[in-house]
């Protein structure tokens, strides 16, 4: 259970921020927050300015009266520590605290987020606040969860002020110990970059021309524990005054600058905000799913919990559209369906004034009874209420998608062979296992991937000895490895490995790639596969593969290289490993894809109709099954000898049920 205080509920709220609307309001809120079965609010994200409104004077008053008036209506609180926004009153006083951008621009107020992650002085005043809201609230019967700060480096990924180039050159000190280890790790004896003093190194800021890349890579590691420190120093904290309070922060999902695994051992749970686009619904629901899938697969044996979304439309799109009926129940639920044990909202109610006026709240700008979008709201509180036994259950799954953002940094820094997204390409291959409702997690090379029948690396361009040998024992053990293009190109210092890509994967795969023919928007080639008639189109990349030992299941067709493998498989001890060589169109994808779940026999839970989503939560005593319609048309799902009580209707349900457009079932089932 992650929330112990709100025992076997799920949690169901979202931000509320009372210090923009006068005291005459709050009453009406919890009046309706009660009539929508809220349970939990996330007070406090950015009031630092009304706690501390000068250096010296705190007013705690306020917030002392909103958590008063929770805790009466039996509502939880998720408290914020409010440090994500920097007051006025502390940047004019010290402008140092603010962060600079690799131009040199200093970002000033007036926004938010205005802190430099290595700032001195922004960390010794947020410590100061913490201490004394964790001290105030310890014991608060309203507290039930602490929200560190607010989605660290959304808006300020990096910063190259004095206090970062300091914090920077103590980094890499206490990383290579010595100058001579740092010269030979950035390679420096390119470009006459050699360093004799600590002093002579700073951020890669806005240089003549490419900067370092082993340098670029640094900082982003150091930024990233940067940030990690300003959580760990909160942390602290607030474990002091309530060990026994669960603590998260909220992540961003596919959210490059923060390597969220290297987070995960020190938040309770994960908790994170998905703000899929209405305008193209079923790009929405494999954003979200991914999203999903990567969050919980953080911390896969804890649920995870979804902290924002919206409740209808966004604000900071060019073009906002609103979510339409049913769709914001589905997204809900596919959380739940994916392993969450929260459903909450930005926010509470829409502000009138400011940035978001334009970003739905679960309360709209119009009365309550008039609002279609509360009328969902609350409806989706009593239903969730319904499902409060799901709480606690995992999803287990079978397949792994091997995604290390140290790969994700590399790999899209300047001076390729070409462009590669890599979250999107993880993405489409996720995509591919959503549609087939097949769960896939989400796993570092280095993971003990005992768990799992098929892995699947794409793109993984930095691989370090220890990490491909790693993926390699799985497939000896009788694994299934499928890597793409571009795998296993350079160690961590980011040093091209010699002697034939993907070096540490050249065992288990069968082959070595000489070379790569990266193709420009629009360049096309084609491939086939076996003795098929028909051939496929393939874009964007192609590896020059030698085979030594594997056997090609496709070639390419065009090009000065057809004729080399664009697909291979290869027996290495109990297991095999697949390589695609290429970006293939989806049917090419299809055909690979189906050959490789039939080898390792993988099923998903039910057959159903496309757009359907089927997933399982486990428990210890049951199983719940999660059937959500995502198309416009009834569904007709045939259950065989699945049957089990609808937890929303109540309802007995077996043989063969119509699941109505955008509508959702969640079936218990007793243990096999
Ligand atoms: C999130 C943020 C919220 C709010 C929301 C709007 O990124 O945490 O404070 O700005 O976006 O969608």
């Amino acid at each position: 259970m992650i929330f112990p205080r709100l025992r076997n509920a799920i949690a169901f709220g979202g931000d509320y921020n009372p210090e923009q609307w006068p005291e005459s309001v709050w009453q009406e809120d919890v009046r309706l927050m009660r009539e929508a079965g809220v349970n939990l609010v996330t007070v406090g994200v950015f009031s630092w300015a009304r706690l501390q409104p000068s250096e010296k004077r705190f007013e705690f008053g306020w917030l002392d009266r909103v958590l008063d008036l929770l805790a009466a209506n039996q509502i939880g609180v998720c408290l914020a520590t409010a440090t994500a926004s920097p007051p006025p009153w502390l940047t004019a006083r010290y402008p140092e605290v603010l962060p600079v951008t690799a131009d040199g621009v200093r970002l000033q107020v007036g926004a938010r987020q205005n802190y430099s992650p290595s700032s001195r002085v922004y960390r010794k005043f947020a410590s100061a606040l913490v201490t004394k809201m964790a001290r105030r609230y310890a014991r608060h019967p309203a507290l039930v969860t602490w929200h560190i700060n607010n989605e660290y480096a959304c808006h300020v990924p990096e910063c190259h002020g004095p206090d970062s180039t300091r914090a920077f050159r103590a980094w890499l000190k206490k990383k290579y110990g010595s100058l001579a280890a740092l010269n030979n790790a950035w390679g420096t004896a390119f470009w006459s970059q050699g360093y004799g003093q600590w002093e002579e190194i700073f951020t890669p800021s806005r240089a003549p021309y490419h900067s370092n890349p082993t340098q670029c890579l640094d900082f982003k590691r150091f930024t990233n524990d940067a940030f990690l420190e300003l959580y760990d120093l909160e942390l602290a904290i607030l474990r002091r005054a309530t060990p026994d309070i669960p603590v998260t922060t909220n992540f961003m999902g596919f959210f490059k600058a923060l390597d969220y695994r290297s987070w995960s051992s020190r938040l309770d749970y994960v908790s994170w905000d998905s703000y899929p686009d209405p305008s193209d619904e079923s790009a929405a629901r494999r954003a979200a799913a991914a999203g999903h899938d990567l969050m919980r697969s953080l911390k896969p044996d804890r649920p995870f919990v979804l902290m924002e979304q919206a409740a209808s439309a966004v604000n900071w799109r060019p073009v906002n559209m609103p979510k339409r009926p049913g769709v914001m129940r589905l997204q809900s639920l596919q959380a739940v369906a994916r392993g969450g044990d929260g459903v909450m909202f930005f926010q509470w109610r829409a502000s009138r004034a400011g940035a978001e006026k334009y970003h739905s709240g679960m309360l709209q700008h119009v009365a309550a009874e008039d609002s279609r979008v509360f009328a969902e709201v609350k409806a989706l509180g009593s239903e969730l209420k319904k499902l409060g036994v799901v709480t606690g259950s995992l999803v287990r799954n079978r397949v792994a998608i091997a995604f290390d953002w140290h790969a994700w940094w590399a790999v899209e820094l300047e001076s390729k062979p070409g462009r590669i997204d890599y979250a999107a390409w993880a993405q489409q291959l996720h995509a591919w296992f959503y549609a087939q409702n097949l769960g896939v997690d989400f796993v570092h090379p280095s993971a003990d991937l005992s768990r799992y029948e098929l892995v699947v690396a794409p793109a993984l361009y930095l691989l370090n000895e220890k990490d491909g040998g790693n993926l390699q024992s799985f497939v000896e053990r009788g694994g299934t490895l499928l890597a793409t293009y571009f795998s296993g190109v350079v160690d961590e210092m980011e040093h091209a490995v010699c002697g034939g890509y993907p070096a540490y994967l050249r065992q288990a795969l069968g082959l070595w790639v000489e070379e790569w023919v990266p193709y420009p928007e629009g360049r096309s080639n084609r491939f086939r596969f076996g003795r098929a008639r028909a051939d496929h189109r393939c874009d964007h990349w192609c590896d020059l593969v030698h085979l030594d030992g594997a056997q090609a299941l496709a070639v390419f067709t065009g090009d000065y290289f057809a004729g080399r493998p664009a697909a291979t498989r290869h027996h290495y001890g109990k297991g095999a490993a697949y390589y695609l060589a290429t970006r293939p169109d989806a049917a090419g994808l299809d055909v690979l894809l189906s050959q490789v779940i039939k080898e390792v026999r993988l099923a998903p839970p039910l057959r159903v109709p496309a757009g359907v989503e089927v997933t399982v939560r486990e428990a210890a005593d049951a199983q719940f099954l999660f059937l959500l319609n995502h198309t416009n048309e009834p569904a007709k799902i045939a259950l065989g000898l699945t049957r089990g009580h609808d937890l929303i209707t109540g309802r007995l349900l077996s043989g063969t049920v119509q699941l109505p457009p955008c509508d959702v079932q969640v079936m218990r089932l007793p243990l096999k």
